[in-house]
């Protein structure tokens, strides 16, 4: 079996002879479970197209793992719903008439016409192929003209449902029933993040895209400041400089990594776009002080001032496309402080995320390249080492 000791050292044993591409990229991954954050390579170009590793990746990680898919003010009112293609699956999140938040599959118990697309509010489910009927907790209520079939019983034709937990107001979803619970994923977080008041945040401006490359490539980038210095010269870089950047211990059980980058000084004069606002009591001398980011395992971020958040999450959609989710949220006093503050910070970040889509598909297109080379990592990316080292863990290293 994958994962298994007597699989891994045989695995490594046939090597020479007949080692396919996914062989000789595990064999890499498992390289950086002995090296320090300072002593790591970046990774092989093929990491960021193979197919093979994508497909274990997905079976492996994706599958297993909690997805955010949303706000829940995307859904305030009963018979609102989001649809989403996540892994291969459709899906529909939706507030069904008890209030209650699920995900459902959106393919019909008949013949897998999708049953919506989009996003919207409804009563019902009818699917547009033969007009079955569901309800928006995923009973089928009505089919019509199959009285006469023997293996019809509506009871057993409901839309199957997907795990849905929510954390601080986002939605995540799980392909895995056996999975821990999310509460339990985020419990680690919950205490380093508190200072933050995230359950308190509402989303004000929301960004959706499909960026060409790899999902490892929009993780990478945004597990680091180091490329505020060139990427983001003329927009992070003024007031979080990646010189100010650190990585402070990762957290014991490796649920996340973090890191934090001070702002400099012109920022800490005050009038700046900015400048923390609102309600900052619960903030120490260093929250004040510095930009904090958080990158849960495997495709969760968020990058946090006080009282503001940029959050993004990843959908793998193939080897080299991912999908982007995200947004910013602030906290209600910085909104009673400041009304504006979308419209104010609004620019920047759009500004920000195209910066990185661009960035992210030139970096897909150089992979291919005969002459692409692995290239040392700076001691400000020891959460891509961190990174590397979390992707051995899950694809190759011997269970404990
Ligand atoms: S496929 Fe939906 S009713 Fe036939
Ligand atoms: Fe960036």
């Amino acid at each position: 079996m994958r994962g298994s000791l007597f699989w891994y050292y045989n695995h490594l044993m046939v090597a020479s002879a007949s080692m396919t591409g996914l062989d000789r990229l595990l064999t890499v991954f498992a390289e950086y479970l002995q090296l320090d954050d300072t002593d790591c390579l970046s990774l092989p170009p093929a990491a960021y197209y193979n197919a093979d590793l994508y497909q274990l990746e997905m079976e492996t990680i994706f599958r297993k793992s909690w997805l955010c898919v949303g706000r829940v003010e995307y859904l305030p009112n009963s018979g609102d719903y989001i649809t989403f293609e996540l892994l291969g699956d459709l899906l529909v999140i939706v507030r069904g008439d008890d209030g209650i938040i699920r995900a459902l599959s959106s393919i019909c118990r008949h013949r897998f016409m999708p049953l919506v697309q989009d996003s919207g509010n409804t009563r019902r489910f009818t699917c547009p192929y033969h007009s079955w009927t569901y309800a928006t907790d995923g009973r089928l209520l009505s089919a019509p003209y199959m009285e006469g079939s023997q293996r019809f019983v509506k009871e057993q034709c409901g839309l199957p449902e997907y795990r849905l937990e929510t954390w601080a107001g986002f939605i995540f979803v799980n392909f895995d029933k056996e999975a821990p619970s999310l509460a339990t994923r985020m419990a680690t977080l919950d205490g380093y993040i508190a200072n933050y008041r995230v359950p308190e945040q509402t989303e004000i401006l929301h960004y959706e895209s499909v960026w060409e490359g790899n999902w490892k490539l929009s993780a990478e980038n945004s597990m680091e400041y180091y490329h505020h210095v060139g990427l983001h010269k003329d927009t992070v870089q003024d007031y979080m400089p990646a010189k100010n950047s650190y990585t402070p211990k990762p957290p014991d059980d490796l649920s996340f990594t973090h890191m934090r980058c001070g702002m400099n000084e012109a920022f800490k004069s005050g009038g700046h776009i900015m400048h923390p606002q609102g309600r900052l009591d619960t903030f120490t001398e260093e929250d004040l002080s510095t930009g904090y980011l958080v990158y849960v395992w495997p495709a969760f971020t968020m990058a946090m001032r006080p009282n503001g958040n940029n959050w993004l999450s990843f959908h793998p959609q193939g080897p080299e496309q991912t999908g982007i989710l995200g947004g910013y949220m602030a906290s209600p006093d910085l909104l009673e402080a400041a009304p504006d503050i979308g419209e104010q910070r609004r620019e920047v970040i759009a500004r920000v995320n195209e910066q990185d889509r661009l960035a992210t598909s030139e970096l897909a297109k150089a992979m291919h390249s005969s002459e692409a080379k692995r290239g040392p990592l700076s001691p400000f990316e020891q959460t891509i080492a961190q990174f590397y080292r979390w992707l051995a863990r899950e694809l190759v290293e011997p269970p404990r």
